[in-house]
């Protein structure tokens, strides 16, 4: 990893006695994009808001550039932009409006946040609209000011707090688009998650948060490579039973999860038990490469949900 630009060091956050962070660490280097796994409920926002200071945490240390955030002027917010889970623009302004108070609130001279609002809203695609009022914009035309306006002050490390959640796939792959160029500008990006597509897509590393900790952290390949032997071959009946129900599998795989009305075989070489399961017309067979999702799915041994306090 190259010289890290963000580090978090055995964070830990409890809401009225309860841990929600407990001793999180990782880190995030130069022009890398990290990306934070986690099912709702797993702690992406509270990490986010700990290191944007907008939440106090009650022990361990996060440290920008090498240096924590307690020592820098307020709290490093010059070098970080924020793209937060729900968008915190002011409804009364228009587009431009919106992103002028925020250039204000950084001390940008007019003249830069006049040249930086035209390039921002040229680069996410939203020039025609820098008169209208935010409440004529539609949640995905939101997204993508909330991100115009989280780089008016060219900050050097951008947090992004499931940015994709509830777009639609055009809009989707418009944002993964914008992330990549960023990070080809040498913008360091920590997104938050719980698509796993996404992470697998964008993220140099991921890193699965589980109970307020990492529990697996490597380039996503890697990471597959790692946890899943080979291919995949999803099970699944017609007629909703049990697909084998005998666990004629067992033994003739190198792993296997059963999830709901599915069973995943994973084997480097699966041939044979797909031509075994292929005779009963009941049966669907899917095989395919594995994913983050398979990975995601055998680390935590369940499906993604929210998560029980
Ligand atoms: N301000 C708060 N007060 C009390 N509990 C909170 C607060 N914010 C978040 N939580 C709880 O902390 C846990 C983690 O929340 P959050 O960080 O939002 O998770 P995620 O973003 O991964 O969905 C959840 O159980 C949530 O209910
Ligand atoms: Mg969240």
């Amino acid at each position: 990893m190259p010289f890290p630009r963000l580090e978090l060091q055995a964070v830990a956050k409890a809401y009225a006695g309860r841990p929600v962070l407990r001793g999180l660490s990782f880190a995030v280097g130069v022009g890398e994009c990290y990306a934070l796994l986690g099912p709702n409920g797993a702690g992406k926002s509270t990490s986010v808001r700990c290191i944007q200071g907008l939440t106090p945490f009650d022990s361990g240390e996060i440290r920008l550039d090498g240096r924590p955030l307690t020592q820098w002027p307020a709290g490093g917010h010059e070098r970080i932009g924020v793209v937060p889970q729900s968008d915190q623009l002011d409804p009364d302004f228009t587009v431009e409006e919106n992103l002028w108070t925020y250039g204000r609130y950084f001390r940008l001279p007019a003249a830069l946040i006049r040249s930086r609002s035209r390039e921002l809203l040229a680069f996410m695609s939203l020039e025609e609209f820098a008169q209208r009022p935010i409440q004529a914009l539609s949640g995905e035309m939101r997204r993508r000011l909330s991100v115009a306006r989280a780089l008016i002050h060219q900050p050097q490390l951008l947090l992004l707090d499931e940015p994709t959640t509830g777009l639609d796939p055009q809009a989707r792959h418009l944002l993964w688009q914008r992330l990549r160029t960023l990070q080809r500008e040498g913008v360091t990006l920590l997104l938050t998650t719980h698509y796993l597509d996404e992470a697998e897509r964008l993220a140099d590393r991921v890193g699965i948060l589980q109970q307020g900790s990492i529990l697996a952290e490597d380039a996503p390949v890697a990471m597959i490579q790692k946890h899943i032997p080979g291919e995949v071959l999803e099970l699944r009946r017609h007629d909703g039973a049990l697909p084998d129900a005998e666990n004629w599998h067992q033994g003739r795989v190198a792993a296997a999860e059963r999830s709901g009305d599915t069973l995943f075989l994973f084997d480097p070489q699966l041939d044979a038990v797909r031509a075994h399961f292929a005779v009963d017309p009941q049966y669907q067979l899917l095989q395919r490469p594995a994913t983050l999702e398979d990975v995601f799915l055998r680390l935590t041994g369940r499906e993604l949900r929210e998560e029980e306090g």
